[in-house]
């Protein structure tokens, strides 16, 4: 087993507060900063991490020139098996048309039309494109199939590509059952949940709450569906609060969904709830800048004490970018998050919401992002810059 040296790390983000120094603030403290660092790397594995000055013998070194290096940013809410584009639909709402729900259906047809090796060609794309940007995880979700074997499609599809798949068959409502809601919320819960569950395909389940689309679901539509995704093993994530103030907060947080996804509508109520049960929020503003939504209140968050994560929600509807370092810098100017608040969101926050912990240290696999800059502080400073990507180890 060869172990590799990776040096030249002006600024090593660990996400590991045991490093963190005397005086420093406790976003930037949270960081757990290490000057002059090096990382080795042992079959896939961090196994040290320290100042250069201090680091083991190693088979071979890979020297990062003065970079800085940080947790691979996870990407905890995405869209990614889908075909074709709705350019159109965006440039009319940038020309005032709102944003409901309704374009889903486009997608819908196009990916039930695609064949497997098309959507995979598709999806290796995105994959490779958000990956140069520094993205290591990735979850993805179903949600542009709403039959049984199209959603299974798009599950085992996403399967290929990472371990982090959720069933979203509650997108929205199908056209061919728009005249019967009741029996699609009958397929979503019987034939098509058992056989996600039958064939492994999830481990979570979703629902687009927002009772003010009518293509999405209601607060009690959304809590039967959750509720049977739970009961099969599921772990619960929800859509929640996009389009207006709504009930997806508090059913996330009755339900202890890991966590409730956009929040860009909230209550004092839903505020304390997430403070309350630890439901993560996750904010996703490169939906606001796609929709011409006003962005999420991230700071009634933060300083609320509510776990905070930041995502891309890659879809081709309400947000067609791949780019963690440009939500990071959405978070920073328009979220008023510090660079260290917004980082720590795409890295340690998102990866909570996977059971993961997004940290450099020993015994956490080698996901590293590198920064062809100093300092992470860059993310933000130098918007639409491509500074950030994967680190090959
Ligand atoms: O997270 N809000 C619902 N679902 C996606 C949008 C999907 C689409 O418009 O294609 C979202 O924003
Ligand atoms: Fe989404």
């Amino acid at each position: 087993m060869t172990a590799t040296l990776i040096t030249g790390i002006a600024e090593l983000v660990t996400n590991d507060s045991s490093w963190s120094a005397a005086g420093q603030a406790p976003d930037v403290a949270r960081l757990g900063i290490v000057t002059d660092a090096a990382v080795l790397v042992e079959a896939g594995e961090v196994v040290w991490v320290g100042p250069a000055s201090a680091a083991p013998q190693a088979d071979s070194r890979v020297d990062v020139g003065g970079c800085a290096v940080m947790p691979g940013f996870v990407d905890s809410h995405t869209h990614l098996v889908f075909a074709g584009d709705r350019a159109a639909e965006f440039a009319a709402r940038m020309a005032g048309t709102a944003y409901d729900g309704g374009g889903i259906a486009t997608t819908v047809a196009a990916t039930r039309g695609a064949t497997d090796d098309e959507l995979r060609t598709l999806l290796a794309a995105r994959i490779a494109e958000l990956r140069r940007q520094g993205t290591t995880t990735v979850e993805i979700k179903s949600g542009y199939g709403l039959s049984v074997e199209d959603e299974l499609r798009l599950l085992r599809l996403a399967r290929e590509v990472t371990p982090h798949v959720t069933f979203l068959g509650a997108h929205v409502v199908p056209a061919e059952y728009a005249a019967d809601r009741a029996a699609y919320l009958d397929l979503v819960t019987g034939p098509m949940l058992a056989a996600v569950v039958a064939q492994g395909a999830a481990t979570y389940v979703d629902v687009f709450c927002e009772p003010l689309s009518a293509h999405a679901f209601t607060e009690d539509e959304a809590r039967v569906i959750l509720r049977a995704g739970r009961a099969a093993g599921l772990a619960v994530r929800v859509h929640g609060n996009q389009l207006g103030p709504g009930p997806g907060v508090r059913l996330a947080c009755e339900l202890g969904a890991v966590s409730v996804d956009h929040c860009t509508y909230l209550s004092d109520a839903d505020v304390a709830a997430l403070a309350e049960t630890g439901t993560v929020a996750t904010l996703l503003p490169g939906v606001e800048f796609s929709t011409r939504h006003p962005y999420p209140d991230a700071r009634r968050l933060l300083d609320a004490g509510v776990a905070v994560a930041l995502a891309t929600d890659c879809n081709p509807g309400t947000c067609y970018t791949s780019s963690m370092p440009f939500v990071i810098a959405l978070a920073v100017r328009e979220l008023r998050m510090t660079p260290a608040e917004a980082l720590y969101a795409a890295t340690a926050g998102s990866a909570r919401t996977l059971g993961l912990r997004g940290r450099i240290a020993v015994g956490e696999p080698a996901d590293l992002t590198v920064l062809d800059a100093p300092s992470y502080l860059h993310l933000a400073y130098r918007p639409g810059v491509p500074l950030a990507s994967t680190l090959k180890v």
